[in-house]
């Protein structure tokens, strides 16, 4: 039984969406990674990236997620590279209930074209760049993705069907 629900899967596929509805849904609370660290850095992700680095922001993602374990009723929704860094999968997985957002590249990317200044991996990419990019990338971090007990596939499933599915492992 968990007290805790991640969500991961790659950029644009709707975790914090998804994770805020689940909450709603429960009544637990909900947190972003990405929000809490940029309210604890006082800074946004892009301008960590910028002015600190990767390496930096890595180090941090780490760190505020192992903050964020000692949270009751929570669903936490991670940054798409959190689970591929540091031991960040395996905490994911003993800690809490971890749901992979299953999306095709091809939707990930209709999905990130509008959204991505935002998020400094893609912000300067053509749609060439991004759709190889996205395909590239989710080959590499699926491996991690595919780590967590639940997957979800709207194409497959329909949101209610897996709150369903997931309320049988709650505390
Ligand atoms: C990243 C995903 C972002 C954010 C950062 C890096 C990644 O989170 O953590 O820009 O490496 O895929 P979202 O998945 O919420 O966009």
């Amino acid at each position: 039984m968990f007290n805790k629900i991640f969500l991961v899967g790659f950029m644009g596929c709707g975790k914090t969406t998804l994770g805020r509805k689940i909450a709603d849904k429960i009544g637990w609370d909900f947190v972003d990674l990405d929000n809490y660290i940029e309210q604890k850095e006082g800074s946004s992700i892009s301008s960590i990236f910028k002015e600190k680095g990767e390496h930096y922001f890595r180090k941090v993602e780490s760190s505020y997620l192992k903050n964020l374990v000692k949270y009751e009723s929570h669903v936490i929704s991670c940054g798409g590279g959190t689970p591929c860094f540091d031991e960040n999968m395996e905490i994911i997985t003993s800690q809490g209930a971890s749901l992979y957002i299953k999306l095709s590249p091809t939707d990930l990317f209709e999905r990130l074209k509008l959204e991505k200044n935002k998020r400094p991996l893609i912000a300067d990419m053509s749609d060439l760049e991004m759709i190889t990019f996205i395909k590239e990338k989710l080959i590499e971090r699926k491996i991690f993705y595919e780590r967590a007990k639940f997957t979800f596939n709207s194409n497959l499933e329909s949101e209610e069907k897996l709150i369903k599915r997931l309320n049988d492992f709650l505390v």
